[in-house]
């Protein structure tokens, strides 16, 4: 089913990988299968694909042609030995998490996740006998020290939604994988185009698909890639088919093929812009903190450097009067869009402790690293000028 040469190159595989249109009368762009169920030639067949003795589709809820396209591409692009593809990014994460823990084990997570991440291992998985210890990966000795006898998943951000923490993937996945820990990136905010978990040593690579990889705002997906083709399979057959259902249309996974083609070109110009973007709230006398792994005084550059093939479309910052000039700058803005989500053509501008991030109480915000002044840019593809001119205008305005 794969025509491209296997060397081929990340946007070359990224808009052909998996597909021959000689095999779908010439069609250029895949075809989309919407069909929920499939035709059995006779009843025996039926009974050997559900028993797994046969392979070919039976249901889409665990499996599709679309799908399948994308996934093999998506395995493809992240280096993977399997992908599977889910509804959103949070039935991505439900799904991987559900398929790889059971009663009495534990999650070491680091301290900063997504708001719904946090809110599914600390106030979901708990109530399942899961149990959750918090972290700073940022330091992998304390990695080191923390694992405990139940643990079985490492679980972190790499950057870290929404202050931008960075997680030395290889040292921490060296040091799990000493205990027989598995280790699971999201990696929504690089997509493999930027940083690849698996090639760093990590076991499950996640996205977010709404975000980057489709690229334009209009659906919703998600996705996890597998070192394993094992777990890949147990995620698909159990985490997708029984404990969460959570498939992606096809027709979706027709936008989200629509939209890696042009993976390289859009990451290339959201890192480029969120550069000026960063440098620009650097220079600025509005603001206090500037976290952006491209400034050469973030902590962690060289990590950046080393992990990152560039340093991403997402800025954060803290205004020096607080959440009251955070709020001043949100409502200055005139082009840049007042939205969460992210990775979008537009420009988004989000306040993380009032919006993406309330799963956590105030207190444990502060405890996780996520203060009540921070604002999150999602910079976009529109023309630097108009986002420099939109951004500096609000901090003057902010500074008032
Ligand atoms: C880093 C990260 N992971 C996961 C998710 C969840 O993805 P979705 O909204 O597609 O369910 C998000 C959503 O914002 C996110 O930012």
């Amino acid at each position: 089913m794969n025509h491209t040469p296997k060397c081929s190159g990340f946007s070359t595989r990224a808009i052909h990988h998996g597909y021959n249109p000689a095999d779908h009368h010439g069609a250029l762009v895949p075809p989309i299968y919407t069909s929920a169920t499939y035709v059995f030639p006779d009843a025996a067949y039926g009974g050997r694909c559900f028993a797994g003795t046969e392979s070919g589709y039976f249901y889409s809820r665990v499996g599709n042609p679309t799908l399948a396209l994308l996934e093999a591409r998506l395995a493809s692009l992240e280096e993977g030995a399997g992908a599977v593809v889910f509804g959103s990014g949070m039935g991505a994460i439900s799904a991987t998490l559900w398929s790889m823990l059971q009663q009495g084990d534990e999650v070491l997570a680091d301290l900063t996740l997504y708001g719904c991440t946090f809110s599914l291992l600390n106030h979901g998985l708990t109530h399942f006998g899961v149990s959750v210890r918090h972290v700073d990966m940022t330091d992998p000795q304390a990695v080191a020290q923390a694992i405990g006898p139940n643990t079985r998943v490492v679980y972190c951000e790499t950057p870290a939604n929404p202050n931008m923490r960075l997680i030395d993937i290889a040292a921490v996945s060296a040091i799990a994988h000493q205990a027989g820990v598995r280790v699971v990136v999201d990696n929504t905010y690089c997509t493999p185009y930027l940083q690849r978990p698996l090639t760093l040593g990590a076991d499950v690579s996640l996205h977010s698909v709404t975000k980057y990889l489709g690229g334009h705002g209009d659906l919703m997906a998600g996705a996890a890639i597998f070192a394993d083709p094992e777990l890949a399979l147990r995620v698909r057959v159990f985490g997708l088919k029984d404990m969460t259902g959570a498939v992606m249309s096809s027709q979706d996974a027709h936008l989200v093929m629509r939209g890696l083609k042009t993976l390289t070109l859009r990451m290339d110009r959201h890192c480029q812009s969120a550069q000026k973007v960063a440098e620009l709230l650097h220079r600025h006398p509005a603001t206090k903190h500037v976290y952006f792994p491209g400034l050469p005084d973030f902590p962690q550059y060289e990590l950046a450097k080393r992990q990152m093939s560039q340093f991403g479309g997402m800025v954060a910052f803290e205004l020096r009067g607080g959440m009251a000039a955070g709020i001043r700058f949100m409502d200055a803005l005139q082009l840049v869009t007042r939205a969460v989500s992210l990775g979008d053509a537009e420009t988004l501008a989000q306040h993380p402790a009032s919006m993406t991030h309330t799963t956590y109480t105030s207190e444990e915000r502060a405890a996780h690293g996520i203060s009540e002044g921070l604002v999150r840019l999602s910079v976009g593809l529109e023309d630097p000028q108009d986002i420099l001119g939109d951004i500096a205008q609000a901090l003057d305005q902010a500074l008032a």
